[in-house]
């Protein structure tokens, strides 16, 4: 695992978004794994304004999501389709027929997490996957449990999830209770996962993710099996790990 720290939000971002750049002027019809969320948001706007600057293109590029809430449409201002529009999609000059979210409103959704797993492999992997991390250690939505799910799932969301999204909702009985999650397995078939960790808040998890072995109660910890991971954290979330503090 490659660990980069960064002094800040903003420094973190665009590290982010360069590893996103380079990728695409390698392979300019590159597969994307995105995320949404507050750790991403920082990354998809240097995205954008290299966009604008016309130093990459979007045009023949393929993202699939990690996951979408299950229950709101695609107009809900708090679904992952409208969060992805908004501070990526439309500005950009990607396809929207090249862009992929779980569908959560499906009324077959055994037929929908079978399709989207096929989906991936059809792609031939995500060459990038982004992720973020819960303050409960989830990456995806594979919430802390005995057992994960290998592939594109439906899981109930943890209590501190819900509590954690609920910034999000006018109330935290808004907030779904499930979503249709990429599994471990669907995330490890990228060639290239780049994790993105940031804030105070993320502190304790990121040093219970150092300290920890493998282990199914610390979802995230599974990245330590996967032969190319990039891990890009600020310093206020590397702050509790003795190693790295004056990094
Ligand atoms: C988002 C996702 C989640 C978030 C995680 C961190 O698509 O799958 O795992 O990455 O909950 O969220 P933020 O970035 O808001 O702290």
């Amino acid at each position: 695992m490659r660990i980069i720290i960064e002094d800040d939000y903003t420094k973190l971002s665009l590290t982010a978004a360069q590893i996103i750049q380079k990728q695409l002027l390698k392979k300019p019809d590159s597969v994307l794994g995105l995320a949404t969320g507050s750790s991403p948001l920082g990354m998809y706007k240097n995205l954008i304004a290299m966009y604008k600057k016309g130093l990459i293109s979007f045009k023949n590029v393929h993202s699939i999501n990690l996951d979408e809430y299950i229950g709101l449409s695609e107009n809900h201002p708090q679904s992952y389709h409208y969060f992805m529009a908004k501070k990526l999609f439309d500005h950009i000059d990607i396809d929207k027929k090249n862009t992929h979210i779980p569908n959560g409103l499906s009324c077959n959704l055994a037929e929908e997490m079978m399709a989207y797993e096929a989906l991936i492999d059809r792609l031939g992997g995500q060459d990038i996957q982004i992720l973020g991390i819960g303050e409960n250690g989830h990456i995806g939505f594979n919430e802390p449990a005995n057992k994960l799910e290998l592939f594109t799932h439906v899981e109930n969301l943890a209590e501190s999830t819900i509590k954690a999204n609920s910034r999000f909702f006018d109330k935290i009985d808004d907030v779904p209770k499930s979503a249709i999650s990429m599994g471990i397995g669907s995330i490890f078939k990228a060639k290239h996962i780049v994790l993105i960790a940031s804030g105070i808040k993320k502190a304790p998890i990121m040093k219970e993710f150092f300290d920890s072995t493998v282990s199914s109660l610390l979802p995230a910890s599974f990245l330590k099996l996967h032969k190319n991971v990039t891990l890009i954290m600020d310093k206020e979330s590397a702050n509790l790990i003795e190693e790295i503090k004056n990094y």
